[in-house]
């Protein structure tokens, strides 16, 4: 095991039969046959070890197709970041932040460029499609400061759904924490499992009070802790199936 938990040897015959052409113990026959080369040598015993990034398998001729091992983590990603994979004018990509790890990974969904906080990154495309489809309406929770002191009319109509450009926004649960001392912005915490364009900054403004400061804080259950921004981590095996269940 690597030092991220992630898998980098493996036996011989395991490899072979988790990619799924035979099984264990058919593997480990055909070893012993001499009918399974490893970097272009018959290999006869079984439990050879496998780097599983660089070594070449072949098995009865057959090149055997290297283990995808599957990749979560969550990012604490700064304002100022594009959530794409590459960008053609060279700007800072949420990727420069991942950049020490397989390329395969890319984010789940995304946030605005000023938006910060709790993004998640994977290369199960199963898992992403999961999290990102709309009838699993994962709760997305939001630090939002905004301007000024919104009446409760207009938190009101935050809890109720505010018409946007893409239409009128579901139920939210909104909280107020705290306005600033100089009383020039309010905190909020926001609810939301829709994900509309730039839905939080659009609902603000809907009711007159333009988001200053947005971070998203938790999905479903999985929440941000005190990862420092610009940081990762991979997430726990049960965040995974957790996250998996939605
Ligand atoms: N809502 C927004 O307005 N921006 C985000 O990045 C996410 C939710």
């Amino acid at each position: 095991m690597g030092d991220r938990g992630i898998i980098d040897t493996m036996r011989l015959e395991k490899y072979i039969a988790t990619s799924g052409i035979a099984s264990r113990r058919a593997v480990k026959k055909r070893i012993r046959a001499g009918l399974v080369t490893v970097n272009g040598e018959p290999i006869f015993v079984p439990g050879h070890p496998i780097d599983v990034e660089t070594d070449t398998v072949v098995f009865e001729g057959q090149p055997v197709e290297p283990l995808t091992e599957h990749l979560y983590l969550m990012l604490n990603k700064p304002p100022g970041y594009l959530t794409t994979r590459r960008d053609e004018r060279g700007r800072p990509t949420v990727m420069h932040l991942v950049a020490d790890l397989p390329n395969s990974i890319y984010p789940v969904g995304r946030l605005d460029l000023e938006t910060e906080g709790l993004l998640i990154f994977t290369n199960d495309g199963d898992f992403a499609y999961r999290l990102l489809h709309p009838s699993h309406e994962i709760e997305k929770t939001y630090l939002a400061w905004v301007k000024g002191i919104p009446n409760e009319t207009a938190v009101e109509r935050l809890r109720q759904g505010v018409t946007i450009p893409s239409g009128k926004t579901a139920p939210a649960k909104v909280k107020r924490l705290k306005t600033s001392r100089d009383e020039a912005s309010t905190q909020f915490e926001v609810v939301i499992h829709e994900g509309k364009k730039r839905q939080v900054r659009l609902m603000f403004k809907g009711v007159g009070h333009p988001v200053i400061r947005l971070k998203r804080t938790r999905l479903g259950n999985l929440g941000l802790g005190n990862l420092p921004q610009g940081q990762y981590r991979f997430l726990t095996a049960s965040e995974v199936t957790a996250l998996m269940a939605l």
